[in-house]
């Protein structure tokens, strides 16, 4: 498998792209904001997801969780950059659970598109000082 790590171009408009697609096919008949989100995974492949809502509000399941199901079902390995757009086609801020979501499979370096003519922004800036799994093995104390 190609390790995209060892070679940092992005296709972003790709990942654009499909996340515009995923934004296409999300369930949103409460809050009507379709979001679609489209990533590169380190073994090259790419996914998507869209966000599923439910009649009970709070049970909503955001486009990155559908995304991170996607990548965990298809062996992608790790997230390396990610594209989240609303139904306008334009990025949307991940919501802060969302970035939590990512940090677990993404850690600090994944890329979050931050749309034309903006440098792609590093996870760790949009979630500085993230918990995360190595923060589990370092806290145990018992
Ligand atoms: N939403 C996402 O899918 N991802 C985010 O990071 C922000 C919010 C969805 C959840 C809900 O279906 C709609 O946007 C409005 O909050």
């Amino acid at each position: 498998m190609r390790d995209v790590n060892a070679a940092p171009e992005i296709a972003w408009a790709q990942l654009r792209a499909l996340a515009v697609e995923a934004a296409k096919r999300s369930y949103a008949p409460y809050s009507h904001v379709t979001v679609g989100a489209g990533a590169l995974c380190s073994n090259g492949q790419m996914i998507s997801g869209s966000n599923i809502e439910n009649a009970s509000y709070g049970l909503t399941l955001c486009a990155e969780c559908s995304l991170v199901s996607d990548l965990i079902r298809s062996e992608g390995g790790r997230l390396v950059a990610v594209s989240i757009v609303a139904g306008d086609g334009l990025p949307i801020a991940p919501c802060g659970r969302c970035r939590q979501l990512l940090f677990e499979h993404g850690g600090s370096s994944l890329l979050v598109d931050a749309g034309d003519g903006v440098a792609p922004r590093a996870l760790a800036e949009l979630l500085p000082d993230a918990f995360g799994p190595d923060d589990l093995g370092i806290r145990r104390n018992q």
